[in-house]
C-alpha cells in the first residue's frame, strides 16, 4: 500500500538522519571483513528503495548481496519469499539500478538471502543458536542484535544481543 508506506517514511526520517550524521562524525575504523569495506561510513541511500524495500523489513543495504542476487530478487518480486512485493516496472528498474550499482563486489554468489551467504554464516556462527529464540525469531531480523540496522550499520562494536548483553 504505497500511501501508508510513504507515511511511515515521513515518520522515519527524523530518526535516521541524525544516525547518518553521527556515523559520518565518528569515522569508525574500517573492519577487516570485505563486506564492511564501508565500515561506519554513511551507506548509499535511495528514497524509493528505502520506502519500498523498508516497508516490511529493514531495507537491507545493497552492499550485503552481490549484483546477481539483487537482479534475481528484483525479477521475482511477485513471489518474494511467500510475499507479493511487486512494484510498478519503472520504479522497480530504478531500485534495481541503485542496488546493482552499490552491490557487494567480487563475489560469484547469487543467493537470494543475505542469511544464506557464506560471509553471513561465518560472521554469525557463534550466535546462530539465538536466531530461533523468541527475542529474535529468525536470522533475517537483523535489528534484534544490530540496533543501527535501520541506518545500514552492522558494526561489530554496536551489537547488542537480546537480553541486554553488549558485546
Ligand atoms: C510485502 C512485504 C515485503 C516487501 C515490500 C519487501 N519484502 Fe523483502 N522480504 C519479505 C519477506 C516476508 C521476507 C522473508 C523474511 C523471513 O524469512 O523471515 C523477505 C526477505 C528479503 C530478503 C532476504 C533476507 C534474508 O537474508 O533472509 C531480502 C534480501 C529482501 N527481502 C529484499 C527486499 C527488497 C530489495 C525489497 C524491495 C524491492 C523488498 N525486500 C521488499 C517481505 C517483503
Ligand atoms: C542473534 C543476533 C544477530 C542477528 C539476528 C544478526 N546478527 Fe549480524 N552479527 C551478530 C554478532 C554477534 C556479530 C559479531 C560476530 C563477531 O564479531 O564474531 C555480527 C556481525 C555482523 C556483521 C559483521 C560486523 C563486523 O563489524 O565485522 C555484519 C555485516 C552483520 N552482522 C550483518 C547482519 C545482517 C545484515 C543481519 C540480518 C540479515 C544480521 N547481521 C543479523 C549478531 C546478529
Amino acid at each position: 500500500m504505497p500511501a501508508s508506506r510513504s507515511h511511515e517514511r515521513a515518520k522515519a526520517r527524523p530518526a535516521w538522519i541524525p544516525g547518518l550524521l553521527i556515523a559520518a562524525a565518528l569515522a569508525i575504523p574500517a573492519a577487516p571483513a570485505a563486506v564492511l569495506a564501508d565500515g561506519g561510513r554513511r551507506s548509499p541511500d535511495d528514497p524509493a528503495w528505502r520506502e519500498e524495500c523498508g516497508s516490511c523489513h529493514v531495507a537491507y543495504p545493497p552492499r550485503l548481496l552481490p549484483a546477481q542476487s539483487w537482479r534475481r530478487i528484483m525479477a521475482t518480486l511477485d513471489r518474494h519469499f511467500d510475499a507479493d512485493a511487486s512494484l510498478e516496472p519503472g520504479r522497480a528498474r530504478g531500485i534495481e539500478a541503485f542496488l546493482v550499482a552499490n552491490a557487494r563486489q567480487a563475489s560469484s554468489e547469487s543467493a537470494l538471502r543475505i542469511t544464506g551467504t557464506g560471509w553471513f554464516r561465518r560472521e554469525h556462527d557463534e550466535v546462530a543458536g539465538l536466531f530461533s529464540s523468541a527475542a529474535v525469531g529468525n536470522a533475517a531480523n537483523c535489528g534484534a542484535c544490530h540496533p543501527q540496522a535501520e541506518q545500514g550499520r552492522f558494526n561489530e562494536h554496536e551489537i547488542r544481543l537480546p537480553g541486554g548483553n553488549k558485546r
